[in-house]
C-alpha cells in the first residue's frame, strides 16, 4: 500500500519539491514522489527571489516544469508563497510608499496567479506575517502598507482565479499567542469581505512539542472561523531542540557537543520507534478531524534532502522524514499507512 492510497478520501498527502528533484524528473526520488504522494509544493522555486527576480523578469520556466509534473501526475498542486519577507526578490526593497509597493504586490500577484489560473490548486498568499506574540512582523510589506498588505493581498489573489484556495501559512500557529494573533488576521480580512480559504500550521515540529492538545485545539480553533486547516511543512526534528538560546549560545553550545548530533551515522532503532510513535500519535488526531483538515504536507521525502541537515545548525544531520538516506522507507512510514 502506499500512503496516499491509505489516506485516499481523507485528505491529500503532499510533499515538498526540491529544485534538483523538478530539474531530474527522471531520479529515483521523483518517481518516489509520484508514487507515494497526491500532492506537492515547491520548496523553493516558487518564491519571489527565484521567480520574479527583477521588477519587470518573471522566470517560470522551472516552475513551469513542477506544475506540469503535478498536472501530469493527477496532483493536488500548492503554489508557494506569493508575499514572503524572506528569499525576497531584492528589488521589493526599493519600494518607499504604500502606493509604488502596492503597485508592486499587486503585478507580482495577478501575475503570477494568472500564469497557473485553473492548473495551480491552492496558494499561500501571504507567510510568516507574525511574530511570536501575535502581533504582524515588520517587513518591507508592512513598512509601507500597513496592515491592510495581508487583505489587499487576498483580494488580488482571488480576483485573479477566484477558484483557487487561498490560504495564510505561518509556524508556529498552535502557540497560545500566536494563534490568537492568527484568528484575529483572518477574522480581518473576512470582516472586509475578502476570501480566504485556509491556514496552513507549518509542522517544524519535535518529538516533544507541541503537544497533541494544542495540536487538537489549534485544529479545532482554526475550522471554527470555518476555513481549511491544513499542515504544511511537516518535518519532525530528533534532535535536541535548540530554541530560545540566543546566537552566540547557539554556536557555543551545539560546537561543543558533537553539533548537539547524538547520533551522526545512523537513527539507533530506540529513536526510530520514538519518531514512529510521534507520527502515529498525530496522524490519528489528523484522522479523527479529518473533515476539517484538507492536506497534510511533508517538507521533504528523505533524510538525504531534508532542510533540517542544515537548519537551525549547518550540517547537523537530522531524521525528521518518513524515508531514511538511501530512499528506504522508515518505521514510522510503516507505521502511517497501517494506520487507516
Ligand atoms: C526552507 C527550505 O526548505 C530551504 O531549502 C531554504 O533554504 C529555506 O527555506 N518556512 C517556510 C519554507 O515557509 O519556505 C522554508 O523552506 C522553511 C520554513
Amino acid at each position: 500500500l502506499t500512503l496516499k492510497d491509505a489516506y485516499k478520501n481523507r485528505f491529500y498527502i503532499g510533499t515538498a519539491m526540491s529544485r534538483p528533484q523538478i530539474e531530474n524528473l527522471k531520479s529515483e526520488e521523483t518517481s518516489l514522489i509520484a508514487k507515494e504522494f497526491n500532492s506537492i509544493t515547491a520548496e523553493n522555486i516558487m518564491k519571489s527571489m527565484f521567480l520574479h527576480p527583477e521588477e519587470d523578469v518573471f522566470s517560470f520556466e522551472t516552475s513551469d516544469k513542477y506544475v506540469d509534473f503535478g498536472v501530469k501526475n493527477n496532483m493536488f498542486i500548492h503554489g508557494h508563497t506569493l508575499i514572503w519577507h524572506s528569499q525576497l526578490a531584492p528589488w521589493f526593497r526599493a519600494k518607499k510608499d504604500s502606493l509604488e509597493m502596492s503597485v508592486a504586490m499587486e503585478n507580482h500577484i495577478k501575475t503570477i496567479v494568472e500564469h497557473y489560473d485553473g492548473k495551480i490548486d491552492s496558494w499561500d498568499v501571504v507567510n510568516e506575517a507574525l511574530n511570536e506574540d501575535g502581533t504582524l512582523r515588520k517587513s518591507v510589506f508592512l513598512n509601507t502598507i500597513g496592515e491592510d498588505y495581508l487583505p489587499m493581498a487576498f483580494k488580488w489573489a482571488s480576483e485573479t482565479d477566484p477558484n483557487v484556495d487561498l490560504y495564510y501559512n505561518d509556524y508556529n500557529l498552535t502557540d497560545t499567542e500566536k494563534r490568537k494573533g492568527a484568528i484575529r488576521l483572518i477574522k480581518q480580512i473576512q470582516d472586509k469581505g475578502v476570501k480566504i480559504d485556509g491556514v496552513g500550521m507549518q509542522g517544524h515540529w519535535h518529538l516533544n512539542r507541541p503537544s497533541l492538545e494544542v495540536i487538537e485545539q489549534s485544529i479545532l480553533d482554526y475550522a471554527a472561523l470555518g476555513i481549511k486547516v491544513a499542515v504544511t511543512e511537516l518535518d519532525i526534528s530528533v534532535l535536541p531542540d535548540p530554541w530560545g538560546l540566543q546566537g552566540a549560545e547557539i554556536s557555543q553550545r551545539f560546537e561543543n557537543n558533537d553539533k548537539m548530533n547524538p547520533y551522526p551515522k545512523a537513527l539507533p532503532d530506540s529513536i526510530q520507534t520514538k519518531l514512529a510513535n510521534r507520527y502515529k500519535d498525530i496522524f490519528k488526531l489528523f484522522l479523527k478531524h479529518q473533515d476539517k483538515i484538507s492536506r497534510v504536507t511533508f517538507w521533504g521525502i528523505s533524510d538525504k534532502q531534508t532542510w533540517l541537515n542544515d537548519f537551525p545548525i549547518k550540517g547537523r544531520t537530522n531524521y525528521p522524514l518518513l524515508f531514511d538516506r538511501e530512499l528506504k522507507p522508515k518505521k514510522a512510514f510503516h507505521t502511517l499507512v497501517e494506520l487507516t
